[in-house]
């Protein structure tokens, strides 16, 4: 375990603990599968089919990767990622990728792990079918927002995180930017919103900001596909998949001006209104 706890602010880790001590942080392959892959996101499927083909899971993804003719192993960061059962299924091989061929870190406030009595241990062990004290990821305690991954990422998730985070598209740019060339990045954000509903921009509408970002992706040659509100799986999730484009990097040119918080604990980011708020730059 890695503990970055200087960078996190005090007000932060009280806020997140009684946010989250409400919220589900428990969700395992299936979820994460039904919430990215579900296949009333054709986009999303068609995206990761010319990335990685054939792969129509987390799993799926991280097998066809792990399989490439490389030494190297692949590296699947999880940022906000709760309790992290889905790399636990990972590393006891339950779906497919051999273990030693995946590197996995998870990211997040807390270890809610060690935080958690022993009889709630026990009960997610039973839920979700892995010992929890057995084949532990890396946990890197941090904000991810800010956080320094020991190294990069070939796919990084995101479930149901960004929208506590005061500065999302810090987040998406830092994401990116240490993502291996053609590395994949999945955001998946509540709540029933269109994806630009809370996170919008000064003296602008609310398509303005996320159209001129992934116009900007577009003239770039940034692969990217969006997607939501509203699966039938999870009917309340939007989805952002994107892929690094060598030699590139998410620099972010517009600045927080406001954060307000709704009755769901979600927050709502005014940026200032300089154009795209992020844009792909030679790295
Ligand atoms: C609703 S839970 C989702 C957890 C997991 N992704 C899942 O779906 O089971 C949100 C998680 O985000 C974490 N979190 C909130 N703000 C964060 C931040 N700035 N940096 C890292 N983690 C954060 C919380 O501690 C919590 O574990």
């Amino acid at each position: 375990m890695f503990v970055d706890r200087q960078e996190i602010a005090g007000e932060l880790l009280e806020e997140q603990s009684r946010v989250q001590a409400h919220r589900m942080r428990t969700r395992d392959l299936s979820k994460y599968n039904a919430i990215i892959f579900s296949a009333d996101y054709s986009s999303i499927l068609t995206f990761v089919d010319t990335e990685v083909p054939g792969a129509q899971s987390l799993e799926g993804v991280l097998e066809g990767l792990a399989t490439r003719p490389s030494s190297q192993k692949t590296h699947w960061a999880d940022m906000a990622g709760g309790f992290a059962i889905g790399m636990r299924q990972v590393a006891h091989g339950f779906a497919g990728p051999d273990a030693a061929k995946v590197a996995m870190s998870c990211v997040d406030l807390f270890d809610w792990e060690g935080e958690s009595d022993e009889e709630d241990i026990k009960g997610i062990s039973e839920i979700s079918g892995v010992d929890m004290h057995d084949k532990q990821p890396n946990l890197i305690v941090a904000n991810a927002e800010t956080v320094d991954l020991p190294e990069p990422a070939d796919v990084v998730t995101s479930v149901e995180g960004i929208q506590y985070f005061y500065n999302p598209l810090a987040a998406v740019a830092n994401w990116y930017n240490q993502l291996n060339e053609n590395g994949l990045l999945f955001v998946a954000r509540l709540p029933l919103l269109p994806w630009s509903g809370n996170i919008t921009q000064a003296g602008t509408d609310e398509q303005t900001l996320f159209t001129r970002i992934f116009d900007n992706f577009t003239q770039n040659g940034v692969s990217f596909a969006v997607e939501g509100p509203g699966t039938k799986d999870d009917p309340d999730f939007s989805l952002l998949a994107l892929q690094r484009k060598e030699g590139t990097r998410l620099q972010q040119n517009a600045e927080v001006l406001q954060v307000t918080t709704d009755t769901e604990d979600y927050k709502s980011v005014v940026y200032t209104s300089d154009s795209p708020a992020l844009e792909v730059v030679l790295s």
